[in-house]
């Protein structure tokens, strides 16, 4: 074994992954030391909550309250950032990078609003900012982007990146039931926060999303700018309607070099119920990668949890530590890209997106209907790929229309559905929900 002394880790948080991280470095210890060249140790805690804190480590290591007494610690090497949230965890991974610490964090949403400015600091200061854990969970996304995929041009990612949502869609198409009732059952399993908006919203998944297209195409993080549309509104007739005609509905977040810009979009999508990923369910993550010389690879795994998130979190410990006497040119990039590289490329609005289209109506059964949506869609330069009109209900005079677009630019479809809406005969808003074919 090695003779070089532990590297000394400081833990901000230990709570679901903070345990799992303890635990896994203790169950593994032997083979992570094999691995890294040297021991990796847990040396110190903060945890506001500092009797669970000393209940989960043991009495084994020096716990405190305040991270202050981390991130200033001159004996510690490494900091692994688990508080969450934007405000303290920014402060805290400042002021540990100020102190010479290098970070592993799992905070997707710090990184992808405040990352710029994180990693220059870290660069400045030459200290490593590692973040495998903030993006799907165990799933080894990150290192496969970053250095697996290094010698592909990469052209587009899809994930199922945020586990409660495709929770609740599976749960939706599995039982036919309502999306409300589903995301009680979420909480009540505790997949779903008590809040659940990041979730089922969409900003979880554009977080991570952020954090992929920037290391994907050497661009800086820009999650101001990605398109997010949440779970809420879909129903479970959109997602019986899709079954029937060979589709599945997914929250994915895409994102896509185009000659005009970089797409960066979360929202409910329509996908061939055949591909692989579609057929990702429950709790579980998938990211699909397209880079021109290796084709598609898909990564599937746990994107939540203790123990498959602590899986990424020590895997970072254990870069750090092979890493850390590196002179810091001679690293990883944080971005993948050199710092002095990444290009200010635009990200398209969603306006400017251009996809194919699900389109559901209800109309008044009465020659002529057909006629008027079909026109309004022509002048807009829209071609129907597939239409399907639903029976109607005994007694009723009103049916439901479906249409599935070729691929037309968002702003034309949004405004033939406003011409469309605007027709009497027209007795229903226009659901809309894009699609994509991912061949
Ligand atoms: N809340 C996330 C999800 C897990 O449901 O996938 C942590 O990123």
């Amino acid at each position: 074994m090695s003779s070089l002394k532990p590297i000394n880790v400081g833990l901000l948080g230990i709570g679901t992954v903070g345990g799992g991280t303890w635990e896994v470095l203790n169950r593994n210890q032997e083979e992570i030391t094999r691995r890294a060249g040297r021991g990796i140790v847990i040396a110190k805690v903060a945890d506001k909550d500092t009797e669970r804190a000393k209940k989960i480590t043991g009495g084994k290591v020096a716990v405190t309250a305040d991270a202050n007494e981390v991130v200033t610690d001159p004996n510690i090497d490494i900091v692994i950032e688990l508080i969450g949230g934007y405000t303290v965890a920014k402060d805290f991974v400042l002021k540990a990078i100020a102190n010479g610490k290098h970070v592993v964090t799992a905070n997707k949403a710090l990184l992808a609003t405040h990352g710029n400015e994180i990693f220059a600091a870290a660069q400045k200061k030459g200290v490593m900012v590692a973040f495998e854990a903030a993006v799907a969970g165990g799933i080894p996304i990150i290192k496969a982007l970053r250095e697996g995929l290094t010698a592909n041009r990469i052209e587009w990612i899809a994930g199922i990146i945020n586990g409660t949502s495709n929770f609740i869609l599976s749960e939706m198409r599995d039982k036919g039931l309502a999306f409300a009732d589903v995301l009680k059952e979420a909480q009540t399993l505790g997949y779903a926060e008590a809040d659940p908006t990041f979730d089922i919203e969409g900003i979880d998944a554009a977080h991570k999303l952020t954090i992929m297209s920037a290391i994907a195409f050497g661009i800086p993080m820009q999650f101001d700018k990605a398109y997010t549309e949440g779970i809420s509104k879909l129903t479970r007739e959109d997602i019986q309607y899709a079954e029937q005609l060979g589709y599945r509905i997914k929250l994915l977040g895409i994102t896509r070099r185009t000659p005009e810009g970089i797409e960066l979009r979360v929202h409910p999508t329509l996908i061939p119920a055949k591909r692989l990923i579609a057929n990702v369910e429950g709790v579980m993550n998938a990211v699909l990668v397209k880079g021109d010389a290796v084709g598609a690879t898909m990564y599937y795994g746990a994107g939540a949890g203790s123990l498959p998130t602590a899986s990424a979190v020590v895997a970072d410990l254990v870069d750090i530590t092979r890493l850390h006497t590196a002179d810091p040119e001679n690293r990883v990039p944080h971005l993948a890209f050199q710092p002095d590289q990444l290009a200010a490329t635009l990200i398209l609005p969603m306006d400017e997106v251009t996809t194919s289209y699900y389109l559901r109506l209800r109309v008044a059964d009465q020659p002529g209907v057909l006629a008027d949506i079909t026109r309004i869609l022509a002048d807009g330069q829209i071609s129907i790929d597939a239409m399907v009109q639903k029976e109607p209900s005994e007694g009723e005079d009103q049916v439901d229309i479906i249409m599935l677009t070729h691929k037309t630019r968002e702003k034309q479809v949004n405004a033939a559905i406003a011409r469309i809406e605007a027709l009497p005969v027209v007795k229903s808003k226009v659901t809309r929900i894009r699609l994509e074919e991912l061949a």
